[in-house]
């Protein structure tokens, strides 16, 4: 077999089989399909290819299925979709697409796994960009870009991706036409507070350790995907469906939105972050490298955002309220909980954020949708956190190699709650989502804790 073939081979593994896939990817034999295997040495890779065109990228629900970016993402999609039926190695047909983000999304390997953690939005903004460059060349429209759903303005799913004929109909959705998402998933406060880049967009992997999802990826990013359901729903599903750049190029300019809000808000300066290599395959079905460090101005990327608008979704009739069930899922220790630095905090004396953090020791095979309140035992009051969302992964076997940390913000409220408390404890409510059932408690934790950064 020739190399191109081998690589080819890896896109339909992606697509069929959902392991081996590390092993497919390289060229190995499905045989030796195992964890641990070097990752491809990008230094022999093709640098990514030049970029064409420019384009101002528009907020879906701004748009009519006639706009001119519709019409060609649609008209786009259609005929990536033809091509992977002639020639499911075709590597400018969805399925490739598709294949590429199940590979780097779905996989229990450390070396590939872009998510929980600090490589989350570059891989993703690259995602975006090699697809949206993919497009332009298919069509030969040097103009167009891949709209994005600002769900903080317009929780509505765009009308357009739905439709008998439409190619950006993705059949699995568990969500309808006309559907909005609760307000409460889509709160950006907890991550546009975020001071460090470890707490906004998650933190530096080390081999060994436990891996540490940022706030945005486990916040309204993992809710969105999971309440819309069907493929949306899973990381071995979801590059299919055309919603996913529509909710990830919102995620990519939350990025944006972040960084311009200033006050010492930067991103990673570790090389081992900036000189890191993700691969590609480029519009000639060769694996490029694309460098994070070369990834941070979209304007050489080839894109720009309509705005950097937003609006906080967490208005007082929006706040959930606690109906006395759920699960405890920790005791926060009071004593070991440095009440005068939070009381700082709350009386702006200091700077910083108090996340409650959790280790879960496997990933959920199903749907795992909580709301978190702070229950005070002592006077019955219960105060609303916000959201803890995993997304599954299709895996029975192993779960994932390393425990993943997550990190969920206490708001104000919250502070200002647990500097009155006597005993509290952390009790997650699940949340009903459409055509699905939320089981209770189906992941393990190893503990519940509090800490107070700057
Ligand atoms: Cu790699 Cu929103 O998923």
């Amino acid at each position: 077999m020739s190399r191109r073939s081998l690589i080819a081979a890896g896109a339909i593994g992606a697509i069929g089989l959902g392991s081996g896939l590390a092993a497919l990817a390289q060229g190995q034999p499905a045989a030796k399909a195992a964890r641990g295997l070097p990752p491809i040495d990008p230094g022999r890779l093709a640098p990514m290819s030049e970029i064409v065109g420019f384009g101002g990228r528009k907020e879906a629900n701004s748009l009519t299925a006639d706009s001119d970016d519709v019409r060609m993402y649609r008209e786009a999609v259609g005929w990536m979709k033809a091509r992977s039926e002639a020639n499911p190695l075709d590597p400018m047909g969805w399925a490739q697409h598709w294949a590429h983000h199940s590979m780097f999304c779905a996989t229990n390997t450390f070396g590939y796994q872009v998510h929980y953690g600090w490589f989350f939005l570059p891989w993703h903004r690259a995602y975006l960009v090699n697809l949206e460059q993919k497009i332009r060349r298919l069509l030969n429209e040097p103009a167009f870009a891949l709209p994005y759903w600002d769900w903080t303005r317009n929780p509505r799913l765009p009308d357009w991706l739905w439709g008998a004929d439409n190619p950006l109909w993705d059949t699995t959705r568990a969500q309808e036409q006309g559907d909005m998402v609760p307000a409460d998933f889509l709160e950006l406060g907890p991550a546009l507070r975020a001071l460090t880049f470890d707490h906004f967009g998650g933190r530096k992997r080390v081999p060994g350790e436990n891996q540490v999802e940022g706030t945005l990826e486990q916040g309204a990013h993992n809710n969105v995907h999971n309440w819309t359901g069907g493929e949306m729903a899973s990381f071995d599903g979801a590059g299919n469906d055309p919603l996913f750049q529509c909710h990830h190029g919102n995620i990519d300019r939350v990025w944006e939105i972040w960084l311009a809000q200033g006050e010492g808000r930067a991103n990673p300066a570790d090389p081992d972050w900036l000189d890191h290599r993700f691969w590609f395959f480029g519009p000639g079905g060769d694996r490029e490298a694309v460098r994070v460090g070369d990834l941070l101005d979209t304007r050489s990327l080839g894109y720009a955002f309509a705005d950097l608008e937003w609006r906080s979704t967490l208005t007082s009739k929006a706040i959930p309220t606690f109906d006395g069930k759920g699960t405890t899922f920790g005791t926060i220790d009071l004593g070991k909980t440095d009440l005068a630095r939070i009381r700082d905090l709350t009386e702006g004396r200091a700077r910083g954020r108090v996340s409650l953090n959790y280790e879960r020791m496997s990933l959920p095979i199903q749907p795992f949708q909580h709301r978190l309140f702070l229950i005070d035992d002592a006077s019955g009051a219960a105060t609303y956190v916000g959201t803890f969302t995993i997304l599954p992964i299709p895996d029975l076997r192993s779960g994932l190699e390393r425990s993943v940390t997550t990190q969920v913000e206490v708001p104000p409220a919250g502070l200002a709650a647990l500097l009155e408390a006597g005993r509290v404890r952390v009790v997650g409510v699940p949340v009903p989502l459409k055509g699905r059932k939320i089981p209770e408690q189906p992941v393990p934790f190893a503990g519940v804790s509090l800490t107070v950064e700057a």
